[in-house]
This record gives structure tokens, C-alpha cells and sequence, in this order.
């Protein structure tokens, strides 16, 4: 990279053209993503916020399902990278005509697409396309599978805030069972050595969950003074075909962090949560906005750390080609 650019130690520590999962990741590689985006988080403190390292490249935003904070930093992140980038959604889709998912990907590949950001329903629809194409293919949220994006960002701001990840006690709070934001979190805390509590109610929390080295804990208020960091989920109807708790006046009174409850936290417990949020039900609303909750830091430095997977997975390409 040239001069003005971020001071960037990739040497040989991240070979993936793809960003599929977390679970593939070895510690090193996650460390390598987030020292990268501390570097490239540089570049949004300056007055020219950009830098070339992927001028002359396409980045295709590929959103089946809605988004707005992971498709809008991944088209900030490519420009920020001097990239080129084409927005496409569902309905904007010849999806909406029959063509199928591969179809479509090769099209793209086919305009010269190097990079293809997917968001899509289905688990594994990003594996997928990354077994049949060259181009770099990033996960940005496949159904309940993975979201590994997510998962960077929320330990960059946990790492950032609290100087290490090691040997923090951090619980993920309610719809676990279709969230791709819990699992993904689920290994990324694991893997770099924090000791991870699921909180919410059997139906959405199922003791399985246990195999993947959690703590499976069905009070919020058994815990709450242990905790250096809570990660709230939203309750996602989207993927629920049932029921799964009486009301949502049931779930705030065990589940929704009040500010009777946070009152009981640590001063240095962050609060965090992956968005969007539904204010008055997995959190109080004056405690979205208040000082123990770090929700936008995750969201402005989602950018440094998309703008750090782009560079490091088209890199990786490059040299593969
Ligand atoms: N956290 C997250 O993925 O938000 P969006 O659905 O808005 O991208």
C-alpha cells in the first residue's frame, strides 16, 4: 500500500478470498480483521476520507432481504476504498422473474463483478456462490445461519472499549435461536477467550446451545451484576412461525432490559445492541441512548471494519488469481 494509506501487517495471516462464517476463523485471522480495521478506522479521522487500495474493482451489494445499517457501510466502506459499487435488491432483481441465485451471481461475474456483498434468506446461499465463482463473496447475514460482519464489529467495540475480550463476561439476551447475530458473536467471544451467558426463555434459548461452550441462563437478574457486557437481540417475527412467549409485556418484565435492571450493572458494563431496535422492548429507550450503551459506536465502526474485510479478502483474491 502507498504511503498515505493505513500501515496494514497482513503478511501471511489471511488467505480467504471469502467471508463466509466465523466459524471457519482461527483467532488469528479475527485478529487480523480487527487490527485492520483500527488501521482503517485512521482514515475516517481525516479530511479526505478515502484511500485507492481498491480502485478499479466492482463491489456488487447484493440485499435479498432488507437492511440498513449493513448495506449502507458496505457501499461506504467501497467508496472509502475507491471501489466501484452497484446496489441490487430483490425486487430490483431478476430474482422477481424465475432466475435463479447462481444464474444471477454469474451474470454479475460475467459484467466483472470482484466482489459480491450477499444478504439472502436462505443459510449457506453465500457458500454457495463462493464455491462457484472467483469473485470475493461476503456474507453479510444468511437466514439464522451466520452474520460475520456483525460479530467483527461488536468485538472491535468491545475491544476497543474494554482493551481485551479475554476473560470478559459477556451475555447475548433473548432471540438466540433465530438470530445470526448470536451465533456469529457466540464464536467470535469464544474463540478469542470470553466467557459467553444466553439469556432468555427455553423456547427461544434451547439448552443446545450448550455444545457450542456457552452458558445457557434462564434469569437475566441472576446475572446481571457479573456482566461486562450485555448484547440485546431483537425479537425477530420475521423468522418465527409460532408464538414463542405470551406477550411482549412477558418478555420485557423477564427479559427486557429496564432501568431498574441496569441500575444493577456494572459502570463500565456496555450496553450493545446489533439494531434494529425495538425501543421499550429488549431495552429501555433512554437506556439506548444513554451512556453505557455503545449501539452507534457499533454502527460507525461496522465501516472500518467492512472497509477492513473488502481489502483483506480482495488481497487475498488478487494474489489467487
Ligand atoms: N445489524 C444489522 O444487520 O442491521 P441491518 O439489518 O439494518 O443491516
Amino acid at each position: 500500500m502507498k504511503a498515505s494509506e493505513p500501515t496494514l501487517d497482513t503478511g501471511e495471516n489471511w488467505i480467504r478470498k471469502d467471508l463466509l462464517s466465523i466459524r471457519e476463523l482461527a483467532p488469528l485471522e479475527i485478529n487480523t480483521i480487527l487490527d485492520s480495521a483500527g488501521a482503517f478506522k485512521t482514515v475516517g479521522a481525516r479530511d479526505i476520507k478515502k484511500v485507492p487500495a481498491l480502485r478499479g474493482k466492482t463491489l456488487v451489494n447484493f440485499f435479498v432481504e432488507p437492511s440498513t445499517r449493513t448495506r449502507t457501510s458496505f457501499e461506504l466502506a467501497a467508496f472509502r476504498l475507491s471501489a466501484d459499487v452497484v446496489n441490487i435488491s430483490a425486487s430490483s432483481s431478476s430474482l422477481q422473474k424465475g432466475e435463479s441465485l447462481k444464474d444471477t451471481a454469474l451474470n454479475l461475474e460475467a459484467l466483472h463483478a470482484d466482489i459480491i456483498v450477499l444478504r439472502h434468506s436462505a443459510a449457506g446461499a453465500s457458500k454457495f456462490l463462493a464455491e462457484r465463482l472467483t469473485a470475493s463473496v461476503i456474507n453479510a447475514g444468511d437466514g439464522a445461519h451466520e452474520h460475520p460482519t456483525q460479530a467483527l464489529l461488536d468485538v472491535f467495540t468491545i475491544r476497543e472499549r474494554l482493551g481485551r475480550i479475554d476473560g470478559l463476561k459477556v451475555a447475548i439476551v433473548g432471540d438466540i435461536l433465530f438470530s445470526r447475530v448470536a451465533r456469529s458473536n457466540i464464536w467470535a467471544l469464544k474463540k478469542l477467550g470470553a466467557n459467553v451467558f444466553l439469556v432468555g426463555p427455553s423456547t427461544l434459548v434451547p439448552r443446545s446451545f450448550e455444545s457450542m461452550g456457552v452458558s445457557v441462563v434462564r434469569s437475566l437478574d441472576e446475572i446481571l451484576e457479573e456482566l461486562d457486557v450485555i448484547n440485546l437481540l431483537r425479537i425477530q417475527h420475521e423468522r418465527q412461525r409460532k408464538e414463542y412467549f405470551p406477550s411482549l409485556n412477558e418478555y420485557v418484565r423477564f427479559f427486557g432490559l429496564t432501568k431498574e435492571r441496569a441500575q444493577r450493572l456494572k459502570p463500565h458494563c456496555l450496553i450493545m445492541h446489533p439494531g434494529p431496535i425495538n425501543r421499550g422492548v429488549e431495552i429501555d429507550s433512554d437506556l439506548a441512548d444513554g451512556p453505557q450503551s455503545v449501539i452507534l459506536d457499533q454502527v460507525a465502526n461496522g465501516l472500518a471494519v467492512r472497509m477492513a474485510v473488502l481489502y483483506l479478502c480482495s488481497t487475498a483474491a488478487r494474489k489467487q488469481r
